[in-house]
């Protein structure tokens, strides 16, 4: 398992990326395809920035992101605009304002932990619940959602809510995430009108 880890902390660090989750969301990318090449998308919880950096090197031709993050982000690109805060502070109309909805939101954005998985669990909920709330009304018809949770008891009852607005919605558990760990992340496909 440690070595799994060591593999893609190495992976990472010899490919210039700016943490390992970037194989997260490239294994995510090879199994439902959800990125396009002129999508317009929002990256929740973004800094240290590996997955955007992903997105705008092997994907992203004529498409751009808007990154959101408590934490300062040192990643600059020209097609990327990060905006430093809680998600659920943000007021969008301003980049909204020229450009159309959402075509994807992404979250890898994560509760502080502690040693108790049950808290982490909740928090975990409650913060995918917020991110939820706070995009859901940016992201256009037809656009997905792919966020990061922690596996529990209100999984099911969460994975439910999201069924009402989207055609399809997966659990999907990457290679590349510690096996011990409870991260799972759920994919959702297709907002529907
Ligand atoms: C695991 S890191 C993200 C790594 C990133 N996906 C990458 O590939 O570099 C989780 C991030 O979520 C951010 N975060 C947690 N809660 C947030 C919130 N409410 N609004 C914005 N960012 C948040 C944290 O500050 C942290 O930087």
């Amino acid at each position: 398992m440690k070595n799994r880890q060591d593999y893609y902390f190495k992976k990472a660090k010899e490919e210039k990326y700016m943490a390992r989750s970037v194989y997260k969301l490239q294994e995510a990318q090879k199994k439902f395809n959800f990125i396009s090449s002129s999508d317009f998308i929002l990256d929740v919880g973004c800094t240290p920035g590996s997955f955007s950096q992903y997105m705008l090197n092997q994907i992203l031709r004529q498409g751009s992101i808007v990154g959101v993050d408590i934490l300062p982000c040192t990643l600059k690109h020209e097609k990327f605009k990060f905006i430093e805060g809680d998600i659920k502070d943000i007021d969008f109309s301003d980049i909204l304002q020229n450009k159309k909805l959402f075509d994807v939101v992404i979250s890898d954005a994560m509760p502080n932990t502690t040693s108790d998985k049950e808290t982490n669990h909740f928090r975990s909920i409650a913060l995918c619940s917020m991110i939820f709330n706070s995009t859901i009304n940016i992201l256009k018809t037809d656009g997905h959602f792919f966020i990061k949770t922690y596996d529990g008891g209100d999984l099911a009852e969460f994975k439910k809510n999201l069924m009402d607005y989207f055609q399809k919605v997966s659990f999907f558990k990457p290679k590349s995430s510690r096996s011990e760990s409870r991260e799972i992340f759920i994919f959702a496909y297709s907002k529907k009108e």
